[in-house]
């Protein structure tokens, strides 16, 4: 039997559905029965039937599910796929802002760990972070722990005051101006698409700003035939799938994730036939931390 044949197996027989961000493996996406965003990925996780669900991301990820579907047995092929960006804040420095501003909301990242979301007053993902910020009804917003998306959103909704704390990603902080400016210069044709969570001077390039399927979305409805791609490599999987006979050019420190890379078939093989690995957060983190993330659902609709 292949490894793929086994997952297949595996499932049925646990009642399991597989999860995975498009920054994972491109064998792992293969197998997987839904692909997407941190976004769609965590809406999903609460509508679907299946008794177990196989998250393939970094912790985050299989905690916000855990979060938004409390029944379901969470299953995280490994435990130690942790994005580091969802430690880069500090409580003292959140109550410091809240003391200050009696009227703050604080917009937390869902690249956050479940401790910090329980500090905060809604999530947001790449996705959605405009729309969320500029419907809240406080003017005064502390945005952790990213301070690229952060600074992105106060550029994009000037009419409040959005500050950021100094977290980052160590994959597309380190995305240069300089690498995307040679791409152009040897392809003047193709348009820069750009994650929020890169540095101000690689979102300056940008002919299109926004999260990895909204990246994948505009690659494919655009009519161009070259684009030079500023996120992890990982999306090149779906973008080739849905534009064979288009050519993207990803900068040539190649941005790859290796927490996201840590995600095997055999883990996740592993994971379904031991039941290892379950998400489990302390009910009264847990009653907490789904708050804000409901909340960013309820204001993204
Ligand atoms: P999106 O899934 O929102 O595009 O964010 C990318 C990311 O860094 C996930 O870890
Ligand atoms: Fe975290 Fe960056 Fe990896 Fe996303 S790409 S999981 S933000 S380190």
């Amino acid at each position: 039997m292949t490894k793929q044949e086994e997952i297949a197996k595996l499932k049925a027989e646990k009642d399991a559905v597989i999860l995975a961000h498009y920054y994972v493996d491109p064998a792992v996406q293969e197998v997987a029965d839904y692909i997407g965003d941190s976004f769609y990925l965590s809406k999903l996780a609460q509508g679907l039937t299946n008794s177990t669900i196989v998250f393939c991301g970094v912790n985050f990820m299989g905690e916000s599910g855990k979060l938004l579907s409390p029944t379901k047995k969470v299953l995280m092929p490994d435990f130690h796929a942790d994005c580091p960006m969802a430690h880069m804040v500090r409580k003292e420095d959140v109550e410091r802002y809240r003391q200050e501003y009696p009227d703050l909301a604080v917009v937390c990242y869902i690249n956050s760990t479940a401790e910090i979301k329980t500090w905060s007053d809604v999530c947001v993902t790449s996705a959605n972070a405009v729309k969320v910020v500029r419907g809240l009804p406080n003017r005064d917003i502390l945005f952790i722990p990213d301070q690229n998306l952060g600074q992105y959103v106060a550029q994009q909704v000037p009419e409040k005051n959005v500050m950021v704390v100094d977290g980052y990603c160590p994959i597309h902080n380190v995305i240069s101006a300089d690498e995307l400016r040679e791409l152009k210069q040897a392809h003047p044709k193709a348009e820069i698409l750009v994650h929020p969570e890169c540095p101000k001077n690689v979102r300056e390039m940008a002919d299109f700003i926004g999260s990895t399927s909204g990246i994948i979305k505009y690659a494919t409805e655009n009519e161009g035939q070259e684009f030079i791609v500023a996120t992890e490599a990982g999306v090149s999987y779906e973008l080739q799938k849905k534009n064979p006979n288009k050519t993207f050019y990803f900068p040539k420190t190649t941005p790859i994730c290796p927490d996201m890379k840590t995600i095997t078939l055999d883990k996740i093989i592993h994971v379904l036939e031991t039941g290892e690995n379950q998400a489990n957060l302390s009910a009264e983190v847990a009653a907490t931390a789904k708050l804000p993330l409901e909340r960013m659902l309820e204001l993204s609709k």
